[in-house]
């Protein structure tokens, strides 16, 4: 047998896949990390441990799947986005790299929309400035911490950075950069303009490759260390969003994903970078060649209901917590969450917004607080759902990845929110299979991604919306939508409270 095998980096743990040629999974590990978290909105790791983490991954995975090193030919990456990754010139890290839901660089992004213009910087970025993104860290580096600015040489993104350490090679791929604010999405260089604007020198950034193009092949230490062969062959890979939709088969017009990871991604196929969303989605280049996706997201999605049961409910599995609020009736009993835990993306770009229980009555359960969670998780997901419906995309159906698609209680709870029916897949394994395909393809077993999604991707389930429900939702989601209008002062007045 032959195999491929796609590493997930993703902002808590890595996940590693060994994937056959007909996109079974004969093997999995996964690695945790921690997270930094110093001050609120503050999100940081340390690099090192995402190497170290993914070579222990790397060696168990061959351990639990009893394979011969040889038999696997090639690897990719998928990761967590826009994280700033910044090295000297030796290649040293400097700091912590600061991630994708770090919101402290707000003061950074009105710099940004200021210096630049926000028609100019929609017009190459075809993105709004956010806290998450990539060059308001820079710039939060470059005025906060000069000493360290002074000595950088270049910047990556975290799977960029693995990826460095495993081959020597330094680059970063089209779909991460998108990301990153700096990119003229539509031309696939970096923006002149922009660094000249804001005084950034364009050689910081990384030289650009295809997510598909092959980098290089293990160092010897690398392939040491994990057991696999300096023969793997490792290529580029993807933003995990990116990755995600290319293991979710979204590689066509009409197609549309919903990722429940530690973020929340709606997301659609779009074949060309010249429309105009007016910076209301995400709008960034693909990891299938010369090809686009929009995507809404919602900042805290499963990282909502983690923090529900961390909180409240430490001792009872997840299973059973989606089980018993799924029990509690349609708007728990009249309580609606937002879940604003880090501040929202979309639809309202906004980092001081925080999330509120509404409806508290003496006769609710802690059941239909969990209920109230994850209905408030899908709604914010719908606010994305509405829009791409709203920018004239005809969806017949949304993939679901991630945690929720793994139960069918929330499969079902999509169905009825999203108003459309919802698919679950066989080997439903995130952006790592997408990662692994991008393996597959580059190795030659495919003529396209297309081509090794017909054989990777099995539909196992497609859930269809229950009319009741759906109105129901409909009337709820209207008053869901009232609540940011609402709390947005009062959460702001809170923020001095905040550590
Ligand atoms: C997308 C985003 C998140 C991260 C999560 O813009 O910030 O989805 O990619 O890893």
């Amino acid at each position: 047998m032959e195999y491929v095998i796609g590493i997930d980096l993703g902002t808590s743990a890595v996940k590693v896949l060994l994937v056959d040629r007909c996109g079974h999974v004969k093997g999995e590990w996964t690695e945790s990390y921690p997270l930094y978290q110093p001050h609120s909105g503050y999100s940081e790791q340390h690099p090192e441990d995402w190497v170290e983490k993914t070579i222990v991954a790397l060696r168990k995975l061959l351990e639990v799947s009893h394979v011969s090193p040889d038999s696997v030919f090639g690897l990719s990456f998928s990761g967590q986005m826009h994280g700033l990754v910044l090295l000297d010139q030796a290649g040293n890290v400097l700091r912590n790299a600061i991630l994708w839901n770090d919101t402290r660089t707000t003061e950074e992004c009105r710099e940004i929309e200021e210096k630049v213009g926000r028609d100019t910087l929609l017009s190459i970025t075809k993105n709004r400035a956010l806290e998450g993104f990539t060059l308001p860290k820079l710039l939060w580096v470059k005025k906060h911490e000069p000493h360290l600015y002074q000595q950088a040489y270049t910047f990556l993104l975290p799977k960029d950075y693995v990826r460095f350490r495993f081959t020597g090679q330094i680059v970063m791929e089209y779909s991460d950069a998108a990301g990153t604010l700096l990119l003229d999405i539509e031309k696939k260089i970096w923006s002149q303009p922009i660094c000249d604007i804001l005084g950034i020198d364009t050689r910081l950034c990384p030289p650009l490759v295809e997510s598909t193009a092959y980098v290089g092949t293990l160092l010897p230490e690398i392939a040491e260390k994990t057991g696999l062969s300096t023969k793997v062959k490792v290529f580029a890979g993807g933003a995990d969003n990116a990755c995600g939709a290319v293991g979710a088969g979204i590689l066509m017009e009409g197609r549309m994903m919903c990722s429940i990871g530690t973020s929340g991604v709606v997301l659609a196929y779009e074949q060309t970078g010249e429309k105009d969303f007016a910076g209301k989605v995400h709008y960034f280049n693909h990891a299938k060649p010369d090809a686009y996706y929009i995507m809404g997201v919602t900042l805290a999605a499963g990282y909502s209901f983690d923090w529900w049961k961390r909180t409240f409910m430490e001792d009872v599995m997840f299973a059973e917590i989606v089980k018993r609020a799924y029990a509690s009736p349609i708007g728990a009993n009249g309580l609606l969450f937002t879940p604003y835990l880090v501040g929202e993306r979309t639809p309202y770009a906004d980092a001081d917004i925080r999330g509120s229980f509404i409806g508290i009555d003496a006769s609710q359960t802690k059941w239909d607080f969990a209920r109230a969670v994850m209905e408030g998780i899908t709604f914010s997901l719908n606010e994305s759902v509405e829009m791409i419906k709203e920018s004239g995309k005809a969806v017949e159906s949304i993939v679901s990845i991630g945690g929720g698609a793994k139960s069918k209680e929330w499969l079902q709870l999509q169905a009825d929110v999203f108003a459309i029916p919802v698919e679950k897949l066989k080997n439903e394994q995130g952006p790592g299979l997408g990662a692994a395909m991008i393996a597959a393809y580059g190795c030659g077993w495919f003529d396209s991604l297309e081509q090794c999604s017909e054989v990777f991707k099995q539909v196992e389930l497609i859930v269809e919306p229950q009319k009741e429900a759906v109105e129901r939702y409909r009337e709820l989601f209207a008053i869901y939508r009232e609540i940011y209008s609402q709390t947005k002062e009062i959460t702001r007045k809170l923020k001095d409270f905040r550590n």
